[in-house]
């Protein structure tokens, strides 16, 4: 029980990655406020929290909506009682270079992606700074933090931000004692992959990795899981690269 007695508000918990977030910090102990736009998504997974005994919630945030990101903040606050550990794990994908990337669809990656980590961020920093302790853990990626892949502007530039936006929170708040570090996930299974890439695709792509095989959300859940605890009291401004390997050869 690495989390116990502590509350974490995970964005993005519906799916993927920061569903296996939610499930793995409530199996060490946590109460989880499982925050999404995607309402169906967030209540199966608090059913899959509860299913083991776990506590949980379900809230419904457009993480690019700052009033709702206060309000979600302040609930989870008021219901849970505290807030110790911020997971920015909402997130979206679509490929194109910069002539086919049109101007709403960048503007809509930046605010989910980039100014949506920000809005969370702030909101709960809010607090935290107030509280004297607390854990913000970004989701960048490997790609746009160690290196851009083609067809993806957008994206690699809003994970670009959230890895310098994590190095920038750190140094403001290490002495106010919270700790704001980034994992960059390789290729994981998840939805969001699933959703771009054919399966013929995903495979082909997996056999190009030095481990020859995709990441699990639950391998990126336990290093979330060390960077949320005490093991990781002397780390901030990290960017934990969490890739079978990927960016090591290129
Ligand atoms: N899967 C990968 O290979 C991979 C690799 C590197 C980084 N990432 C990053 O990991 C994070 C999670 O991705 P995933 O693969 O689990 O994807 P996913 O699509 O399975 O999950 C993303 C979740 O974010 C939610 N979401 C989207 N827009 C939202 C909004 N405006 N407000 C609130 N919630 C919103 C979705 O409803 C979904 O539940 C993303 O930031 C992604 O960029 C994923």
């Amino acid at each position: 029980m690495r989390l116990s007695s502590q509350v974490a508000l995970i964005t993005g918990a519906a799916s993927g990655i920061a569903r296996a977030v939610a499930i793995r910090f409530a199996q060490e102990g946590a109460t989880v406020m499982a925050a999404d736009a995607n309402e169906c998504g967030g209540s199966e997974t608090v059913d899959l929290v509860h299913a083991f005994g776990g506590k949980a919630q379900f809230a419904c945030l457009d993480v690019s909506q700052p009033e709702q990101v206060r309000q979600v903040v302040q609930r989870t606050i008021d219901e849970l009682g505290d807030l110790h550990i911020l997971f920015n794990g909402a997130g979206i994908l679509a490929y194109g270079t910069v002539l086919e990337t049109t101007e709403d669809a960048w503007n809509r990656m930046m605010a989910v992606n980039l100014t949506g980590t920000f809005l969370c961020s702030k909101a709960a920093l809010t607090h935290m700074v107030v509280k004297g302790h607390g854990v913000i853990i970004n989701v960048a990626s490997t790609t746009g933090s160690h290196d851009a892949c083609a067809h993806a502007a957008a994206y690699v530039t809003t994970k670009g931000g959230v890895t310098l936006l994590t190095r920038s929170m750190a140094i403001d708040y290490a002495k106010q004692g919270i700790r704001v570090n980034a994992i960059c996930p390789g290729p994981t299974d998840t939805p969001m992959l699933r959703n771009a890439l054919t399966l013929k695709e995903l495979e082909a792509f997996a056999r190009t990795l030095p481990m020859g095989r995709l990441g699990q959300p639950e391998e990126i859940a336990g290093a979330a899981l060390f960077l949320a605890s005490e093991d990781a009291s002397f780390v901030t401004g990290a960017v934990l690269y969490v890739d079978g390997g990927q960016t090591a050869e290129v």
